[in-house]
C-alpha cells in the first residue's frame, strides 16, 4: 500500500492507509499500545492491539522508543477520545530505524535544547517555527517577484564593510584579509543600473558581542534596492511588504496556534504605518523621562518605550547623520539629519528594517566621505570602495533601498521571546554549535 501523509489519511476516514513517520509519544498497558505518530503534516494516534496484529508487529511496537522511524498500516477513523481527533487502528507495524533513548525529555534547560538543536528541531514548537520561517521567505519573495524585482546573489566574502565596519568577521583569503559580508547593499546598488529593482536574500554577519534577545552573529538579510526611489516611496514599499508577509502568515492556523498568535492581530498590519521623525521620537522619550540628548542613538529600552503600546510597526525617519552610515544623503531641510528610516516592530520587538536613500552624485559622495573621515578620525580604504564609487561616474540615478532582518520579523510575528528560535542553527557570541 502506498504511503500517504497523516493529513491526507484523515480526509478518508474508514479507509485502509499506510503512514510513515516518527514516534512522537508512546504509552501502553497490557494488550494495547498507543503511539502518537508524527510526519511533516501533523500528528495522529495509532492503536496497536496485541489481538489484531501479528507477533512481529506487536514485538516491533513494543520495542520501538520515542523518535524511532516507523511505518504503520491500518484503518483510519474519527475518534473523539484521541488527542488528535483521529485514530489509526493498526493492522501492521514496522520499525525502519529504532531510536536510541531520546536525549530530550520534558522540561529541559535552554542550554541543553541548544546543544541538542539538531534533535530539538523535531519538536512541535520548532517544526511550527521552521515552517513559519520558510513561509516568510516565500511571502517576501512572492511580493517582490510580482512587482518586477529580480533576485540577485551577492558575494559573501568581501574586501570592504558597508555598515558599521567595526563588527566584521575577518577571514584569510589566500593570504589577504577578507571579511564576511555585513550587508549586500553595495552589490545590490551595482545591479540596479542593469536590472533597476533588485533584491539580495542572503546571510549577513555581525561580530556583535551584544547578548540581547534580538542579535544574531549570522542572520538572513533581505535587501531590496530600487532605482528612482526616494525615501518616501521606499517606506511605502516596506509597509506593503511587511503587511503582505503578516497577512499571508495569518492563513496558517496551526502555526498561529502553536505560538498563541491571533490571525486578527496579523491582519491588522495594514498600511499606512505611523511615521515619526527622530526628533519627535527623541521628544517622546524625554517626555517619558529618559533624558536623551539630540544625536543619541536609541537602545533596546528606548525602542521598547516607543513601541510597547503600538499595534502596528512604526517608522522613525531622518536620523542624525553622525549615527548613520556615510552613504546616506544629507537632508536638505535639516542638515543635521540624513534621508533614512528605520522600521520598528510593535510591542518592543525592535528594529526590523533599516533603509535610506543613497548618495548618487559623485562629488557629493566624495565630499561626504571626507567629512565622515574628519568627524570620526578614520580613513576609508579607497581601494575597497573605488568600484562602488565608480557607479556614480557612469549614468548614476537616484536610488534607495533597505535591509529587512528576517529573523527579527519572525520573532515579532510569532511573538518569540528570543530571536534564536527564528533560525534553525543560531550563531551567537556564545553559540557556534551544532
Ligand atoms: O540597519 P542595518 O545595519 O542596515 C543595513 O545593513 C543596510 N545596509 C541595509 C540596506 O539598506 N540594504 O541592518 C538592517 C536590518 C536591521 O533593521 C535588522 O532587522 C537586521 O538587519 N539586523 C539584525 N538581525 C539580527 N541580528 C543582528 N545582529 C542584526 N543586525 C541587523
Ligand atoms: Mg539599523
Amino acid at each position: 500500500m502506498a504511503v500517504i501523509h497523516i493529513s491526507d489519511s484523515t480526509k478518508v476516514p474508514g479507509s485502509d492507509v499506510t503512514l510513515s513517520g516518527w514516534i512522537h509519544r508512546k504509552r501502553g498497558s497490557g494488550g494495547i499500545i498507543f503511539v502518537v505518530l508524527r510526519d511533516v503534516t501533523g500528528l495522529i494516534q495509532a492503536a496497536i492491539k496485541k489481538d489484531t496484529v501479528d507477533e512481529k508487529s506487536w514485538n516491533a511496537a513494543t520495542d520501538a522508543g520515542v523518535e524511532s522511524s516507523v511505518e504503520i498500516s491500518g484503518t483510519v477513523k474519527e475518534d473523539k477520545r484521541s488527542p488528535t481527533g483521529f485514530e489509526l487502528g493498526a493492522k501492521s507495524f514496522k520499525t525502519i530505524n529504532a531510536s536510541e533513548p531520546f536525549p530530550i525529555t520534558e522540561y529541559q534547560s535552554t542550554e541543553l535544547l541548544l546543544d541538542k538543536r539538531h534533535l530539538w528541531l523535531r519538536s512541535q514548537r520548532m517544526i511550527a517555527a521552521m515552517k513559519a520561517r520558510s513561509y516568510v521567505f516565500r511571502y517576501a519573495r512572492e511580493f517582490l517577484d510580482k512587482r518586477g524585482f529580480f533576485e540577485i546573489t551577492p558575494p559573501i566574502i568581501t574586501k570592504a564593510g558597508g555598515e558599521t565596519g567595526a563588527n566584521l568577521f575577518e577571514t584569510d583569503f589566500f593570504g589577504s584579509k577578507a571579511y564576511l559580508t555585513e550587508s549586500s547593499q553595495l552589490y545590490s546598488e551595482a545591479m540596479i543600473f542593469s536590472l533597476e529593482k533588485v533584491y539580495a536574500f542572503a546571510p549577513s554577519f555581525r561580530a556583535e558581542q551584544s547578548r540581547t534577545t534580538k542579535h544574531l552573529a549570522e542572520y538572513w538579510h533581505l535587501e531590496p534596492e530600487m532605482a528612482y526611489y526616494d525615501n518616501r516611496k521606499s517606506m511605502a514599499l516596506q509597509e506593503m511588504l511587511v503587511s503582505h508577509i503578516a497577512s499571508r502568515l495569518a492563513s496558517n492556523p496551526a502555526i498561529l496556534k502553536e505560538f498563541g498568535v491571533s490571525a486578527d492581530c496579523l491582519l491588522k498590519m495594514k498600511p499606512p504605518f505611523k511615521r515619526i521623525s527622530y526628533e519627535d521620537a527623541l521628544n517622546l522619550l524625554n517626555d517619558k523621562g529618559f533624558g536623551l540628548k539630540w544625536g543619541d542613538d536609541f537602545g533596546v529600552e528606548h525602542e521598547k518605550a516607543l513601541t510597547e503600546t503600538e499595534e502596528k510597526p512604526m517608522f522613525i525617519f531622518n536620523w542624525p547623520k553622525e549615527i548613520k552610515p556615510f552613504y546616506m544623503p544629507i537632508n536638505p531641510k535639516d542638515e543635521r539629519t540624513v534621508l533614512c528610516a528605520d522600521l520598528q516592530a510593535p510591542y518592543g520587538h525592535g528594529e526590523i528594517i533599516g533603509g535610506s536613500e543613497r548618495i548618487w552624485r559623485l562629488d557629493e559622495l566624495l565630499e561626504r566621505m571626507k567629512e565622515v573621515e574628519k568627524a570620526k578620525g578614520i580613513k576609508f580604504n579607497m581601494e575597497n570602495y573605488n568600484w562602488w564609487i565608480d557607479l556614480r561616474r557612469y549614468g548614476s540615478v537616484p536610488h534607495a533601498g533597505f535591509g529587512l532582518g528576517t529573523e527579527r520579523v519572525i520573532k515579532w510575528l510569532l511573538n518569540l521571546d528570543h530571536i534564536r528560535d527564528a533560525i534553525p542553527f543560531p550563531r551567537m557570541s556564545n553559540r557556534l554549535s551544532p
